[in-house]
């Protein structure tokens, strides 16, 4: 892997074993009442990979990120990750073992800092108990230097040195949606789940998030599923798409597939 001057210190230092990534969604189905969000998903997102979900609104994208987040429970079908059946697992559990995530209608506390939302996150996530913090022992300090090391590098690479102590609700919606990528980062991840993180932006703000997200794929090694509805987008970073449509998976494949499959032309591209 070539080495990276804009890659945080923290990240670049996690050993392959603390980083590796492996989802597998089996014969997954959703209802809400009557309504069918998924219908028998089967997929695989191997280590390494930018995954995308592709499908026009209501095609169930964010039914199945929450599925993998642990915020919806599938009607039927299993999620397994690293080997791990997590299809019952709640969410906080989730990012405890390393699934972290952005939402489509951002969720970042407002009132707060850039800083604050950042380092909230990591503290949500801590490994020490309590009493120990309570207590403020050594081994507390050295977690909170490396919590406040990692947040900085984080806010460097993403370039909002500039707005790091203001208030997030104060922010245009393009810089609130890099913070919660940031936000997101800050759990270490080992699979970083990201909903619509281009919707809303400007060019120029896409632009931008799109170089962050293939550096982090690419440089970082890190592992993502993305939904997008910007085919053109998904189409230049993926290394594998699906398509939903209605609740299923119509196709997958890598972009060149995708761009040519006779039912997604007809489905999504019309
Ligand atoms: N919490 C919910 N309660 C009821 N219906 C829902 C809920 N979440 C999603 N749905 C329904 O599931 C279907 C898929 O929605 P969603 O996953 O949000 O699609 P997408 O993200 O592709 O636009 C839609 O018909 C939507 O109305
Ligand atoms: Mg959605």
């Amino acid at each position: 892997m070539k080495a990276y001057r804009g890659q945080p210190e923290i990240f670049a230092a996690r050993q392959e074993k603390d980083r590796y990534a492996d989802l597998e969604i089996r014969d997954l189905s959703l209802n809400f009442g009557g309504v069918k969000a998924l219908t028998n998903i089967d997929l695989k997102v191997r280590n390494g990979e930018l995954y995308a979900v592709i499908g026009p609104n209501g095609a169930g994208k964010t039914s199945l990120m929450n599925c993998i987040t642990g915020f919806y429970k599938p009607k039927s079908g299993r999620i397994i990750f690293n080997d791990r059946d997590i299809t019952r697992m709640h969410a906080h559990n989730l990012v405890k073992i390393g699934i972290g995530r952005t939402f489509q209608n951002i969720e970042l506390f407002p009132g707060m800092t850039v800083l604050a939302n950042m380092l909230l996150a990591r503290h949500l996530y801590c490994r020490y108990s309590f009493p120990g913090a309570g207590l403020y022992l050594p081994s507390v300090r050295r977690e909170e230097v490396r919590h406040r090391r990692l947040i900085e590098e984080l806010i460097d690479f993403l370039e909002i040195q500039a707005i790091r102590n203001k208030n997030v609700a104060s922010l245009p919606y393009g810089l609130m949606k890099r913070v919660e990528l940031g936000r997101a980062l800050a759990l270490e991840p080992r699979l970083l789940v990201l909903d619509e993180p281009f919707a809303g932006m400007t060019l120029e703000e896409k632009e931008d998030m799109v170089r962050f997200i293939t550096e982090i794929n690419e440089v970082w090694g890190q592992t993502i599923v993305l939904v997008e509805h910007d085919m053109a987008i998904v189409m230049s970073i993926s290394h594998r798409i699906a398509v939903l449509n209605f609740g299923e998976m119509i196709a997958e494949g890598t972009a060149d597939e995708i761009g040519r499959h006779p039912e997604v032309i007809r489905a999504y591209l019309g």
